[in-house]
């Protein structure tokens, strides 16, 4: 599809201020400021502090004539840390005190579209209604987790939730429309489960289910996913709400339409936290296919007792490995300070490395890495997907569960850990990747890495969808 040379449209993309969120919704701002659509994006004066700290923003304006950034603030005070155990309370801040800043910019900006981030679907539809701008969410989880937080009022209806306790987590749930029996109740999304206070689900499923429900007030929703990859969740969307752009892996997609690839790295981060590129050259050096990548994203935290089950099981199992150790994923009080025993810090130096945060896409392309043990965020699953590298899952919260799931039993491209934290699990686990059945995982990620990229190159679904997006978009912003 050849770039309109002008557009009317003016659209704002309006983005949670989360790592994972904001990846997808840059990648999406580029591809459609590419066809010279009038972009926005709105982040929180934090993220996009961040952004520009962490990321090269000056070089995608100078890119992108047609994209500018905007902020709102998010509420809280200049001293909350917005990280670790409290990463998620900016996201809950906006969704309280964003209201009058949204409408006020929709109005001043002469906005004549609104994508806004469905995990701010009230928010979002509310404001835009006020001022008559059509929405679109951009959902920035997997269709088949979207589905699942769609069918949990069902759930309740058929008695499979509440969960009564941990003798209830093996029960499979049979009442999901087009995912009969491949979820057991552990693997539904984390909210779903009793807490620790005694109350039958978390009190934050309801927000998580009615902004879910949200999608059905707007004009279309947006899914960083292709068809290949969940045709069942999809299949049932679509026959719920008939206007979804499956348009992913986003990433790859930016990518192929505008390569960003320089002489040191491959990709543009999008990054909000400092990336240290010297894993690539310790990647360089290690043996083809050696390397296990371990990363939980950036908000999981833990406990000194798991990271050290965590640390145990990669150097006992003998492997390589490359783990991202961010500073805030253990709290302070939680052990961080104590020593770390010498045959740790032996088997490290000799086969590991530890750094804060690093370039992930292309860690994954590398040559030396052969598996990822991962607490299956989407971006970092599909980023896997397209990589085509096998995963070993440690969920941590929300949709991962669902995640790890899809990855064991559906595409039967790696293990999952979850719920067990325990050095023996992860040696054999990452042996069982790397050794044992290694060619059993490769070929299943290797034909689904496959279908990936065919969905974003010419003629595939998700190329197609993007196009047609984009004359969606031009068509209500009229
Ligand atoms: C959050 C939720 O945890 C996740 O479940 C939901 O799907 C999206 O929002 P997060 O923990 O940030 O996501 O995980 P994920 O979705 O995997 O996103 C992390 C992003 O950070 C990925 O795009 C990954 O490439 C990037 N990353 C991670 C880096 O660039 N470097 C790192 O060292 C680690």
């Amino acid at each position: 599809m050849k770039p309109k040379q002008t557009s009317s449209a003016h659209v704002f993309i309006f983005s949670c201020p989360a790592q994972g969120h904001v990846n997808s919704m840059l990648n999406l701002a580029q591809l459609l400021a590419l066809h010279n659509l009038h972009i926005t994006l709105l982040n929180t004066e934090h993220i996009h502090n961040r952004l520009t700290r962490f990321s090269n923003i000056e070089s995608l304006l100078a890119r992108y004539p047609t994209l500018r950034f905007k902020t709102i603030p998010d509420g809280l005070p200049e001293e909350h840390p917005r990280s670790g155990k409290r990463a998620g309370e900016p996201l809950l801040s906006v969704m309280a005190h964003g209201k009058p800043f949204l409408r006020d910019i929709l109005v001043k900006d002469r906005v004549t579209c609104l994508v806004a981030d469905g995990f701010f679907g009230k928010l979002a539809n509310e404001t835009a209604e006020e001022v008559g701008v059509p929405v679109i969410h951009f959902r920035t989880i997997g269709a088949s987790c979207f589905w699942t937080y769609f069918s949990v009022p069902n759930l309740f209806e058929s008695g499979e939730l509440p969960i009564t306790g941990e003798e209830d987590m093996e029960r499979i749930i049979t009442t999901i429309p087009g995912m009969e029996n491949l979820l057991r109740c552990r693997d539904l999304p984390s909210f779903c489960r009793p807490t620790r206070e005694g109350e039958p689900v978390s009190p934050l499923l309801k927000t998580v289910v009615s902004e879910t429900r949200q999608v059905l007030r707007t004009r279309a929703a947006i899914l960083n996913t292709f068809d290949d990859l969940e045709d069942p969740a999809l299949s049932q969307i679509r026959g719920r709400f008939p206007t979804v752009f499956t348009i992913g892996p986003l990433h790859q997609h930016r990518e192929l339409r505008a390569p960003t690839a320089t002489n040191t790295m491959k990709s543009s981060n999008n990054s909000i936290w400092e990336e240290d590129t010297s894993c690539m050259a310790w990647l360089d050096s290690q043996p083809l296919r050696s390397v296990i990548y371990v990363s939980f994203g950036s908000f999981t935290t833990m406990s000194r007792e798991s990271l050290m089950e965590f640390w145990y099981g990669l150097v006992n199992s003998n492997r390589r490995f490359l783990w991202v150790v961010r500073e805030d994923m253990i709290a302070a009080g939680e052990g961080k300070d104590e020593s770390v025993p010498a045959e740790l810090v032996e088997g490290t130096k000799e086969r590991g490395l530890m750094v804060g945060w690093v370039p992930q896409v292309d860690v994954l392309a590398h040559k030396s890495v052969a598996a990822f043990m991962t607490h299956c965020g989407w971006n970092s699953t599909i980023e896997s997907v397209v990589a085509g590298v096998p995963m070993i899952c440690w969920p941590y919260f929300a949709d991962q569960q669902v995640n790890s799931r899809l990855v064991s039993e559906y595409w039967k491209v790696g293990l999952d850990m979850k719920d067990v934290c325990d050095r023996k699990v992860v040696e054999n686990m990452v042996n069982d990747v790397m050794v044992n059945r290694k060619e059993e995982f490769l070929q299943s990620a290797e034909k689904l890495a496959v279908l990936a990229r065919k969905s974003v190159t010419e003629g595939g679904s998700s190329y197609i969808n993007l196009n047609r997006l984009i004359d969606f978009i031009e068509l209500i912003s009229q």
